[in-house]
């Protein structure tokens, strides 16, 4: 029986997930590492780690699941995105890669700004220039440390290394490149403007393609470290982001997807490269060919209800401090809580935006804490999906959520009184990996395009329609939109 893989390198792991034609995940692989971080605001990881986890996670998989590499019949790979992997001509990693979180940058984003100009990078590319993009991380290297710099000769996103090393190509998905901003986003290739000004060499960077595309085969050596079969194909794939939309079905416009981790990212899928006129949302090419999506990424969702109740709850399971939000009336009684813990990226793109619980009375106890959390990354999530709407996207009438804080119900029925939308949640629960897999078999052929597979693989159950506390929440929204603008000046003194 064919099977296909998705592998999945993320920053804490890396996961390869076996699916059926029909969709089943037939088992799992995984292997973590850690990331590094040398100095204040640094985030790295040495590429061979991703490599070494990819060679333990295959074989676990075909392990447990008693697969022989010759009936996988296609890889797909999905990645963390934005991290800068420099390599030399013989392919020989020059430095550890630089990740998506990783703001040592500020300054060379600011170059970026003044060598493109800030409104010209944000049409060419749809978005401004962020730490944690990958442009800024290689002007970077180019100031810091010429020694590295002088032996550049390519430069892959870090599922990309992978690739490398599983077939021997330099090549990279559209989805993925797109978060570079070093792309046309509505041509869907390298910008030759913005590669000009930067000054950055175009033979750096490697053919890309779309996300089913095949973009090479298996090696003897992969093989044997893997054992998977010599010349089996490997596509394209996606950055996480875009390969978890194909895993939850988000392909047409006007759907919409919610991932609820550590982090909580609103994709939506377009027919039309979009971006918001301030770069204020990320605008990048889809991993289904010929679309491309809006995306806002706060930096602490679900991690602001970990952060709250490691601080003042330690110990007690998110369920029971969770619970006792249900006594509260929508609106925590005046008070709210600011969820920008790590700084921001969407709607505020600033390092230095800080949490914040405003509005404290007597009559405040920890359920109203609680709650007040649950309704701040509801409120920021609503900020994000607001921009996207301005930038053109149509009102989504449901949205497909997922991740560990969709677990409570108290949190579900918020986020869809304040997103003003139905919550349902998929039958496909591996994310990014499942996504890269799906990907896979259109490659291989079992569907005709992405959108007939997800017709096929991807079920909807309902989670949370709008209710009466809809009304209160505009509102409230309303206020809590203020305290951002009457804050900064605080979060930014030095
Ligand atoms: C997306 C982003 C993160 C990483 C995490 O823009 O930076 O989602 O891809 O893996």
């Amino acid at each position: 029986m064919g099977l296909v893989l998705g592998i999945d390198v993320s920053t804490t792991a890396t996961k390869a997930v076996l699916i059926d034609p029909s969709g089943t995940v037939r088992g799992i692989g995984t292997a973590e590492y850690d990331v590094s971080s040398p100095h204040p605001l640094w985030s790295e990881q040495a590429p061979a780690i991703w490599w070494d986890a990819a060679q333990t996670a295959i074989r676990a998989v075909l392990a447990a699941t008693d697969t022989a590499g010759a009936d996988v019949e296609a890889v797909g790979l999905a990645g963390q995105m934005h991290g800068a992997v420099l390599l030399d001509s013989a392919g020989t990693v020059l430095r550890p890669a630089i990740l998506w979180n990783d703001q040592r940058t500020a300054a060379e984003c600011d170059e970026i700004r003044s060598s493109v100009g800030a409104d010209r990078l944000i049409s060419i590319t749809g978005n401004d220039a962020i730490t944690g993009f990958t442009a800024p991380k290689l002007l970077w290297v180019r100031r810091h440390e010429p020694e590295v710099w002088v032996g550049l000769a390519h430069v892959l996103l870090p599922k990309d290394y992978l690739r490398h090393r599983l077939t021997g190509d330099y090549a990279m998905d559209k989805a993925d490149g797109a978060g570079t901003l070093l792309f046309d986003l509505a041509a869907r290739t390298w910008s030759t403007d913005v590669l000009t000004d930067l000054d950055l060499d175009p033979a750096w960077f490697p053919p890309t393609f779309e996300g089913p595309e095949v973009t090479g085969t298996i090696t003897p050596a992969a093989a044997a470290a893997t054992g998977l079969r010599a010349g089996t194909p490997v596509v394209a794939g996606g950055g996480d982001q875009a390969a978890n939309a194909v895993g939850v079905g988000v392909i047409s416009e006007g759907t919409v997807a919610l991932s609820l981790g550590t982090s909580g990212v609103i994709f939506a899928a377009t027919d039309a490269p979009l971006h918001e006129a301030h770069g204020r949302v990320h605008a990048f090419c889809h991993a289904a060919p010929g679309r491309w999506h809006l995306m806002s990424v706060m930096l602490s969702a679900a991690g602001s209800l970990r952060w709250f109740r490691d601080a003042l709850a330690p110990g007690e399971g998110f369920g029971e401090l969770v619970a006792g939000a249900a006594g509260v009336r929508a609106a925590s009684d005046g008070l709210f809580f600011l969820p920008y813990l790590s700084g921001e990226r969407s709607p505020y793109p600033d390092p230095l935006a800080r949490g914040a619980f405003v509005g404290l009375t007597l009559g405040h106890d920890r359920r109203h804490l609680t709650r007040a959390v649950l309704e701040g990354v509801a409120f920021g999530l609503r900020d994000g999906l607001d921009l996207m709407l301005a930038a053109g996207m149509p009102r989504p009438a449901q949205i497909r959520a997922s991740g560990g804080g969709l677990a409570s119900v108290v949190w579900r029925q918020i986020l869809a009184d304040v997103l003003d939308a139905d919550l349902v949640t998929t039958s496909t629960t591996e994310g990014a990996a499942f996504g890269a897999a799906v990907l896979g078999a259109v490659g291989a052929g079992w569907f005709p395009d992405v959108p007939a597979a997800t017709a096929a693989l991807v079920r909807t159950s309902p989670a949370a329609a709008p209710g009466l506390d809809r009304v209160g929440y505009v509102e409230a929204h309303a206020v809590y939109r203020k305290l951002y603008p009457a804050l900064a000046p605080v979060f930014h003194r030095r």
